[in-house]
């Protein structure tokens, strides 16, 4: 045995690493253990003589007792977590999934008819929904105590004053700015939030969404009119769609019409959606009243117009057959989810 066998051994030791208790275990075997390298040493020792011993009974004792210190060292400061071989976490584990949301179905039939309208030239415009009885009104030719005003309930919002702010019953109030701050030709359209003092029920709510819209020019005609419904009813539901008019009243239009269109779940044979007669009523229309032109002071001599109004959840039912207009604002995830897959056939 020589001085620089000892220093070996120590070396080693000094590099010694373990990551888990398994490396600490084996380094004790292979320092300490039967066969060990130590161990080894102190069975050449036990062969010296008295002068041999005396020089390296000392050394061999602290070498012992350093590797005996730096086995317990290692097995104290690494965890037992870390026993495990590999990663602690498994990272080929799938992750938690984000739920994505879906359009509503009212935001999806606003989409689908803005698109159709901008298709043929329409511009978008949008208003207050906290309006003033003018341009609710006023403007579309409902005098003060016009009992006309009774087809539509309102929620006034101040009252006592000539001019009361309310909540828009329709988005006609649109039109009126429209026509108050565009340059005539118009061709707009106005979709919004609409509100009317209803008592909610499967086929009213006291908020709806309408989409309404104004054509103004030189020489517009009813036929104008008709011809620009039926293109967007069949647009809208199908090229077979065919559409009649009834005669109707509004204040603002001068002759005004209901339009149906032709019932696209039994077409026209008569179901319980159509209630028999093979037609759906989809939308109000007419020629704009030329007292509405004149009071946005548009020549009611040189142009005319037509106008036009229906309601969202009113055409979202009949799209997708609801039955309840409630479903639509009570936010129920398994009636919202069904939707956005629906507007892809
Ligand atoms: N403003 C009407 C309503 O809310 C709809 C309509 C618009 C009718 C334009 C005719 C012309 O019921």
């Amino acid at each position: 045995m020589k001085r620089e066998d000892i220093e070996k051994v120590l070396a080693e030791l000094g590099e010694l690493k373990c990551k888990t208790q398994k490396d600490v275990e084996d380094a004790r075997v292979r320092f300490l253990g039967k066969k060990g390298e130590i161990t080894a040493l102190f069975d050449e020792f036990r062969t010296f003589d008295k002068e041999m011993k005396a020089e390296f009974g000392r050394t061999l004792n602290e070498l012992k007792q350093t590797a005996q210190a730096r086995i317990e060292e290692l097995k104290a400061t690494i965890g037992e977590g870390e026993v495990s071989e590999g990663p602690k976490h498994d990272l080929t584990m799938p992750g938690d999934p984000l739920e994505l949301g879906s359009r509503h179905p009212v935001s999806i039939v606003r989409q689908e008819i803005v698109d159709i309208f901008r298709k043929f030239g329409y511009d978008v415009a949008e208003g207050p929904e906290v309006e003033d009885d003018y341009h609710v009104f006023e403007a579309l030719n409902f005098p003060p105590n016009h009992p006309a005003r009774d087809m539509q309930d309102t929620f006034f919002v101040s009252t006592g004053h000539p001019n009361p702010l309310l909540l828009r019953t329709h988005t006609s109030s649109v039109q009126v700015r429209a026509m108050e701050n565009m340059h005539v030709p118009i061709r707009v359209i106005c979709p919004g939030r609409v509100f009317r003092n209803e008592a909610i029920s499967a086929r009213a709510h006291c908020i709806f969404h309408q989409v309404e819209g104004l054509y103004i020019d030189e020489n517009v005609t009813f036929a104008d009119l008709k011809q620009a419904i039926l293109l967007f009813a069949r647009e809208m539901f199908g090229p077979e769609t065919e559409i009649r008019m009834r005669p109707s009243y509004f204040p603002f239009t001068e002759p005004s019409a209901e339009v149906d269109v032709s019932c696209n779940i039994c077409h026209g044979k008569g179901c319980n959606i159509c209630k028999g007669t093979g037609w759906l009523e989809i939308l109000g229309c007419g020629m704009v009243d030329p007292n509405v032109l004149e009071a946005s002071g548009i020549d009611s001599k040189k142009y005319s117009g037509f106008a036009f109004g229906m309601g969202l959840e009113r055409i979202a039912m009949l799209k997708w057959r609801v039955n309840d207009l409630r479903h639509y604002f009570e936010n129920d995830m398994r009636f919202l989810k069904e939707f956005d897959t629906a507007v892809e056939v």
